[in-house]
């Protein structure tokens, strides 16, 4: 089973409940960053990842010309639906391999809440080094892995005690759920800061996003990278 079919309506519910644990704070930094970086008129931008797709169609609404990939045919054809525009391609690809796009033809790449979901997060950076052209940016966000984890757990004083920081793969506990079914990757940051770097892409900047809504901790939930791509960073 492709990654997320079957699951695509319990992720439509915690999108449409937002909250703590969606991924509204990583699409505003999305938007915030590539704002910086200049006028999106007529980029290309790749959304890694791109689930239902609304990351890509606020993208394409700033003026840029959007391909959203994932692997899920179910996830996609979410997307497809709420496109109104008809004006972002839709592709059912691996991240981990992006085989049917070709090299150096993007100039941004953004992957939100994704990297946890994949077995090998170096070949996601690897294929986004390679579709983006010379110079190109991108940007990623993850569940932050210190505060937002299975092993990070709140004390009742708004903050957390975190019981393992390990590289490893986890389940959460119940049945018919994403994470208890699909489970996820646990990484700490140093692997993916310098497996990132290692891909190829030179650091711009880090950052750790607040939560929208207080919730047991104030704590960030999300944690974003910026890099771009250079020939001398490899
Ligand atoms: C947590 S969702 C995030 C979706 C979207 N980026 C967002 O922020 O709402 C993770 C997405 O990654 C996709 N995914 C997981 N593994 C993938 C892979 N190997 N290649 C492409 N997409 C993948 C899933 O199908 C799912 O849509």
């Amino acid at each position: 089973m492709a990654q997320y079919d079957g699951f695509a309506m319990q992720y439509r519910e915690i999108l449409n409940k937002g909250g703590a644990g969606g991924p509204e704070p990583a699409f505003r930094y999305m938007e915030e960053q590539l704002g910086w970086l200049g006028d999106l008129a007529g980029k290309s931008i790749c959304d890694i990842g791109c689930g239902q797709g609304q990351l890509s169609i606020r993208l394409a609404g700033m003026g840029a010309n959007v391909t959203g990939v994932d692997l899920s045919a179910e996830q996609l054809a979410y997307a497809a639906a709420e496109d109104a525009s008809g004006q972002i391609a839709w592709v059912r690809d691996d991240a981990m391999s992006l085989s049917s796009i070709q090299d150096e033809s993007f100039d941004f790449a953004v992957s939100s809440v994704m990297l946890m979901d994949v077995p090998d997060h170096r070949a996601v950076f690897s294929a986004a080094w390679r579709i983006l052209k010379p110079g190109g940016y991108l940007i990623w966000v993850i569940m932050h892995p210190c505060f937002q984890s299975p092993f990070s757990h709140p004390i009742g004083d708004g903050g957390r005690k975190v019981s393992e920081y390990r590289e490893q793969f986890w389940k959460s506990q119940g049945r018919g759920t994403i994470r208890s079914t699909l489970g996820a990757y646990h990484r700490p940051l140093s692997v993916y800061i310098n497996d990132f770097m290692q891909a190829g892409f030179r650091l711009l900047r880090v950052d750790e996003l607040d939560r929208l809504e207080p919730t047991v901790d104030v704590l960030p939930g999300h944690f974003a990278a910026v890099g771009r791509k250079m020939d001398d960073a490899r």
